[in-house]
């Protein structure tokens, strides 16, 4: 399925292997992805020629960086709307959140205000880069009480794992759904995450892909294979 991300292979890649891309940051200005609707709308091109043909932006929303909140993420998402429409991109973009599980997401958890969700009851989730929170367990049942679908981004990319691969199957049994990121399986984020990236598919435990795209080297890496 993932041939044309071996190696050494000499052809550009014409088409990703999905057309829904469900983990984005092409909102503009909201978070550490596209900081304007100029770069909006060639982060958003660059996916329709890849065959993307319907994009879920998840702008990233963590206690200390960014607190986004329907009133940012509902604006950003009309605003890159509108410039498709008049940049006759026919892509379909709507919106959800990639949730840090911090304190502040406990705190969002327990109000009355629905989080913003990937389809039906899919949340995307991610958790620190350096070290696994120790309530993990806990966590992950108070989101699945609140009637969520806990999705992890990412899981080949958490240091941690790199050698202890036992512990995605028990990302898997506390009830999570895994998300590998294509570029990963590349080798954009190096060997270590590359080869969790494959050990995740080989073994089907990730059910789905996404590109996580920020910026224009992301999508220089998708189009080129230059990595
Ligand atoms: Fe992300």
């Amino acid at each position: 399925m993932f041939n044309f991300f071996k190696k050494n292979t000499a052809a550009s890649i014409q088409h990703l292997p999905v057309t829904i891309d469900m983990h984005s940051h092409i909102l503009p200005g909201i978070d550490d992805g596209s900081p304007d609707v100029e770069t909006s709308l060639v982060l958003v091109r660059g996916l329709y020629d890849l065959g993307i043909r319907k994009c879920i932006a998840t702008p990233h929303i963590i206690g200390d960086l960014y607190r986004n909140t329907n009133e940012t993420i509902e604006p950003a998402l009309a605003t890159l709307q509108k410039a498709l429409l008049a940049a006759d991109i026919p892509m379909q973009v709507t919106a959800a959140a990639e949730y840090m599980l911090d304190d502040y997401f406990m705190e969002l958890l327990q109000q009355p205000q629905p989080l913003r969700t990937l389809h039906k009851n899919l949340l995307l989730t991610e958790i620190p880069y350096t070290s696994e929170p120790v309530n993990l367990p806990e966590i992950v049942f108070h989101i699945i009480t609140n009637g969520y679908q806990p999705v992890l981004a990412h899981p080949e990319r958490y240091f941690y794992f790199h050698h202890h691969f036992k512990g995605y199957h028990k990302l898997k049994d506390l009830g999570f759904i895994l998300q590998v990121n294509l570029l990963s399986l590349a080798g954009y984020y190096g060997k270590n995450a590359a080869e969790a990236a494959r050990y995740l598919l080989d073994k089907g435990l990730a059910q789905l892909v996404g590109t996580d795209l920020h910026h224009g080297r992301h999508l220089s890496a998708f189009q080129s294979q230059k990595i």
